[in-house]
């Protein structure tokens, strides 16, 4: 971490907490940040359906589940799909920091969305970068009034706090999809698959001094996509739900085969429910530090869960959800796209 990031990120620490907007009845302002993949696009889709409540600033896609060429033509897709095609969509960083690019097309297929066919988009992608995008808002906005919404690797969010500190303080909390502990690792033993691609940019935001929110493998995994839920969305007889039916099926295939479970987790929709209805979840708020030297635990988040450490908090880390309710919330959503 530089020095200008950790004199900042510790300035942060002592500063009085900023009144932050996190207020219920006001939209929250959220620029989503994300690699889709079928779960990032139910997610895209369960913030674009609840407008009033969720004001989405812009999105920008990142390398990781798939290349960034396709997270970003993807991430376009499912704006038209919402029928938001005014949505502005930027493509962000197309490799980690320092490390060379791990993809998931196991898991996502080819496209990063197979599952049902998909046209082109037709809505353009924007041509600032998705960094200068995220600097140029929190600057922009009113302190304490946007919400980062990480659903990919964090890279992109942690080069825009390279680039511009002064960003860190203005940023109302940063509600992000990553990590794992008591569930351990999806792409390793020990690591999650956002985290592991970029573990140096994980550690500059976890150490960055911003409010942090966390839906790690240890929630997401309590929120399958069950048979009755698929056929729930098929059932709506609308594009989405017909989309979203398709992408939960394929998804579904791989962790089926490999956990055994009934259904998918569906990780990134998680951050956006949270947003929504956030009593819907439970979990601690303890220090997080992210592994990035060892090559046997590279990416794993060390959760202080029993705090047996002096390492400061500095992470909600959730752990529960009420499952029912999410899969209510969700349905409710979708039906009305
Ligand atoms: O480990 C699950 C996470 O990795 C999800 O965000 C999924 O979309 C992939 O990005
Ligand atoms: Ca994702």
């Amino acid at each position: 971490m530089s020095a200008a990031l950790r004199t900042h990120a510790s300035r942060v620490d002592s500063q009085v907490e900023l009144q932050r907007n996190t207020n219920p009845r006001m939209p929250r302002n959220i620029i989503i940040d994300t690699d889709p993949g079928q779960d990032d696009a139910v997610a895209i889709l369960l913030a674009l359906a609840s407008p009033g409540e969720i004001e989405v600033l812009g999105i920008t896609a990142v390398a990781g589940n798939v290349p960034l060429p396709l997270t970003q033509k993807n991430a376009r897709i499912v704006c038209e799909l919402a029928g938001r095609p005014d949505v502005p969509v930027f493509a962000g960083c197309s490799a980690p920091l320092t490390r060379t690019l791990v993809t998931a097309e196991h898991v996502h297929g080819k496209t990063g969305l197979d599952g049902p066919q998909l046209s082109d988009p037709t809505m353009p992608l924007q041509e600032w970068h998705g960094v200068d995008f995220i600097i140029d808002t929190l600057r922009r906005e009113p302190s304490g009034t946007v919400t980062l919404c990480p659903l990919g690797p964090l890279t992109n969010i942690a080069t825009a706090f390279q680039r511009a500190p002064d960003i860190i303080a203005r940023v109302a909390e940063i509600v992000l999809m990553g990590g794992a502990y008591f569930q351990v690792g999806n792409i390793t033993p020990a690591a999650e698959f956002n985290i592991y691609v970029d573990p140096e940019a994980a550690e500059i935001v976890f150490r960055s001094g911003a409010p942090i929110t966390t839906m790690p493998l240890d929630v997401t995994h309590k929120a399958l996509t069950t048979a009755p839920h698929v056929q729930g969305f098929r059932n709506m007889g609308t594009k989405a739900g017909t989309m979203v039916a398709a992408w939960t099926d394929f998804f579904e295939r791989f962790d089926k085969e490999k956990y055994g479970s009934d259904g998918a987790p569906l990780h990134d929709p998680c951050v956006i429910a949270y947003l929504l209805e956030p009593e819907m979840f439970s979990g601690r708020h303890v220090n997080v530090e992210i592994e990035t030297k060892s090559n046997l635990t590279r990416g794993m988040t060390v959760a202080d869960w029993w705090r047996v450490t002096d390492r400061t908090p500095n992470a909600m880390f959730m752990g529960h959800l009420d499952a029912d309710r999410f899969f209510d919330l969700l349905t409710e959503r979708i039906a009305r796209l």
